[in-house]
């Protein structure tokens, strides 16, 4: 059995949680060996894999299929797939069909929606159908246009506690688990010491019950990140170097060598 909300909640407070990106097969399999909690199936694929500009125009297509590769590639982590933009808060029933499709046809344990005081009601009734939430509180980059920017969130005591309101109404609400994105560390330690469900910072400092980053940023595949992300490996140079290496061995020709080559001795001319 994948990793379940319940796990999750007894990891609270007693051992990080760490959660992860993934959009593909081969990196889910590489993540869920490295024994990460989570893997979310975030819509940061927009930028990461799609070459959007932002997460806006991802469709539920594109993340039921990226879900589903995920799903098949994970025996032990939890897989949650990230509503994409205008996918819910429109019309309950079509929120309810994405978000199930995700559970039904991809394979996914969990849903999360960037939150606000329009996903309260939804959680709830996402929840009463069986569709776990993770919500998702202070950057939201869905609302980039509304907010001008990627910048942190929750600055100031009337944001902050606006904030820990709507933490504490999707707790009750019944979502599973809260991601905080890029507030300030003492407010996401607030919020975290105030509700009893996991928080999961990005941006948010240590005191979050666990992390989350984007794949490509800790892989050093993106061009920009975040200063609150950390860059744990080279793999674009190491990509590089494969990808170099074919060109200058075909051109060279090294490659392909005899060991690459079968020829078929029963065969004479064929022309
Ligand atoms: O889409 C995403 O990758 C996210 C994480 C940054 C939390 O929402």
């Amino acid at each position: 059995m994948a990793t379940t909300v319940q796990d999750l909640a007894a990891m609270a407070g007693e051992e990080p949680i760490t959660m992860l990106t993934a959009y593909d097969a081969p990196t889910a399999a590489i993540v869920d060996e490295a024994d990460v909690d989570v893997i979310l199936v975030g819509d940061s694929m927009g930028n990461a894999v799609l070459g959007y500009d932002s997460t806006l125009p991802v469709t539920v297509d594109e993340m039921q299929s990226r879900t589903a590769a995920v799903a098949r590639a994970t025996e032990d982590a939890m897989v949650v797939a990230d509503m994409p933009f205008l996918s819910y808060g429109v019309d309950e029933a079509d929120a309810i069909e994405h978000c199930g499709t995700m559970l039904k046809e991809a394979d996914a344990n969990a849903v999360k929606l960037e939150s606000g005081p329009h996903t309260v009601e939804l959680t709830q009734r996402l929840v009463e159908l069986g569709i776990p939430v993770m919500a998702h509180l202070g950057l939201t980059p869905q609302r980039v246009n509304q907010l001008g920017g990627y910048f942190r969130q929750g600055t100031d005591e009337e944001s902050a506690s606006e904030m820990l309101e709507l933490a504490k109404a999707h707790e009750e609400a019944g979502a599973f688990s809260l991601v905080l994105e890029h507030v300030p560390a003492n407010v996401a330690s607030q919020i975290t010491d105030a509700i009893d469900i996991p928080t999961i910072g990005i941006g948010a400092g240590p005191d979050t019950d666990g992390q989350v980053l984007v794949l490509n940023d800790i892989m050093g595949l993106s061009d920009r990140s975040p200063y609150f992300s950390e860059q744990f490996a080279d793999v674009k140079s190491e990509m590089e170097r494969a990808i170099t290496g074919f060109r200058d061995a075909v051109e060279s020709g090294e490659f392909p060598a005899e060991a690459h080559s079968y020829s078929e001795d029963e065969i004479d001319d064929i022309y």
